[in-house]
């Protein structure tokens, strides 16, 4: 069977031409949807008695038995056939006869691949809300584990103050909270149906739009078929959600490869995380962390890379399009595995809490406590900062930590400073001090998770 475009030709595509146009290597992971907006355009325009009925069967049986064939793995799609849409637009042919060539009344590739694209898009980020619950779910379970596990909290990387390991957890709960709902959000977007815009100014034939959105399960259709078609806006922010969603996913990957490192040995990842290396025996290497920090990239590029694809399209298709697909699928893919590995990582990770109990135990963290402990005793915030910091340096050169200073000592730079200063050094009653909403004291963290534990209903 030659094209099914072809009748105005003379001569056959270039074969180079064939193979650069067509999208079918890619497009095929739309099939699925591809059949379902199908059944639904078919059905639609049965009911609006635009074709009959019977014919509307004998296409519904077509398309339902290809769908098993491909799940089956039984077909064999051809790159002559250019996309997803004209493989199976001749397949049906091939299996119901000349009556298959009523399915493309009314409807266009380009409203159609659209439509293919929502559908797609819809299914997986529905399993997406799933995918960052799960590790929402991980942190939690950390995090409730460490209500008691003091860490160093750090600003520029430099130790800042004494934090609870549960709290430092909870911030990225509250990240993948935000992506959660930026995705949950989106679908709004994904729920309009661009299928019944015709190529790109609407179809001779009367078409009923919101029977087949109802059928779909839309919750409304594009109001304009030149913007029906031309949009591509719901996979750039897809895109930019998976973006974000990936940074974070970065950013506690990045914490994970220094926390497991010899220096800080703050965690233990489980052996079924990591890598040996092939020349030195003792290394036990981060690499799932380290490539969920390197995928990023890849999601990043995507976007930019769709952005810059659509900026300068004149409306309403333009075949440049075509190239939303691979940016699109890879990231689905990257960003549904990274998700999968990362909350198992999380769950596993041993916290080793005396090795972040002994470095808060042995820094400069609690200065910002003894400067407010001047506060409390009239002193103006600025004076105090002053203070403190002049006896940071004395402790410093004279190789002490704050504890280690007697009151003797203090008191050369300060008079106001009376023997309770040693308990207000202690890295639990640093932590205990922060009693400010959204602060790090365990009664703080306690209804931070009660908070959070709520979400996750
Ligand atoms: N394979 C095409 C794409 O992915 C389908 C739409 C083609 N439409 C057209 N007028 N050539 O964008």
């Amino acid at each position: 069977m030659s094209k099914l475009w072809g009748g105005r030709f003379t001569k056959e595509t270039n074969e180079l031409v064939e193979s650069f146009t067509a999208s079918i290597s890619f497009d095929q992971k739309l099939a699925l949807e591809d059949i379902e907006g199908s059944l639904a355009h078919v059905q639609m325009l049965g009911e609006c008695e635009i074709i009959p009925m019977d014919d509307v069967e004998v296409i519904k049986q077509g398309l339902k038995k290809i769908e098993k064939q491909i799940l089956n793995n039984e077909v064999q799609f051809s790159v002559e056939d250019e996309d997803i849409h004209m493989n199976i637009e001749k397949l049906l042919l091939e299996e119901v006869g000349p009556v298959g060539g009523k399915l493309h009344t009314g409807r266009s590739r380009n409203d159609q691949v659209a439509t293919d694209m929502h559908l797609y898009l819809r299914k997986q980020t529905l399993e997406l809300i799933e995918l960052v619950k799960s590790v929402q779910n991980a942190l939690l379970i950390q995090a409730k584990e460490h209500t008691e596990t003091i860490m160093p909290g750090y600003t520029h990387l430099q130790r800042a103050q004494p934090i609870l390991f549960a709290h430092h957890l909870l911030a990225y709960f509250w990240m993948f909270e935000r992506d959660k709902e930026r995705l949950v959000d989106s679908i709004k977007r994904i729920n309009w149906l661009p299928l019944g815009a015709g190529a790109l100014a609407g179809t001779t034939f009367p078409i009923d739009r919101n029977r087949t959105a109802e059928l779909l399960g839309f919750e409304t259709v594009y109001p304009n078929s030149l913007d029906a078609v031309s949009d591509r806006d719901f996979i750039v922010e897809f895109l930019s959600i998976a973006s974000i969603i990936m940074t974070h996913i970065s950013r506690i990957s990045e914490e994970l490869v220094i926390w497991s490192s010899q220096e800080y040995q703050f965690i233990e990842l489980d052996d079924s995380f990591c890598t040996g290396s092939s020349i030195m025996p003792q290394k036990k290497n981060p690499d799932v962390p380290e490539l969920l920090r390197g995928k990023t990239g890849r999601v990043y590029g995507n976007l930019i890379g769709l952005l810059t694809v659509l900026k300068g399209l004149p409306l309403a298709y333009n075949k440049d399009m075509q190239e939303d697909k691979e940016g699109m699928l890879d990231t689905v893919e990257t960003l549904n595995g990274s998700l999968r590995l990362l909350a198992p990582m999380i769950e596993t990770m041993v916290v080793n809490k005396e090795k972040m109990y002994s470095a808060v135990s042995q820094d400069y963290s609690n200065a910002t406590d003894l400067a407010d402990y001047l506060v409390t005793k009239g002193l103006p915030f600025r004076q105090a900062h002053e203070i403190i910091g002049k006896t940071v340096l004395y402790a410093i050169q004279h190789n002490k930590y704050l504890f280690e200073l007697t009151l003797d000592e203090y008191q050369q730079f300060s008079s106001l400073f009376a023997e309770d200063i040693f308990k207000v050094l202690q890295p639990k009653h640093v932590v205990e001090a922060r009693n400010s909403f959204g602060g790090t004291s365990i009664s703080q963290v306690l209804q931070q998770i009660q908070l959070a534990e709520h979400k996750m209903k």
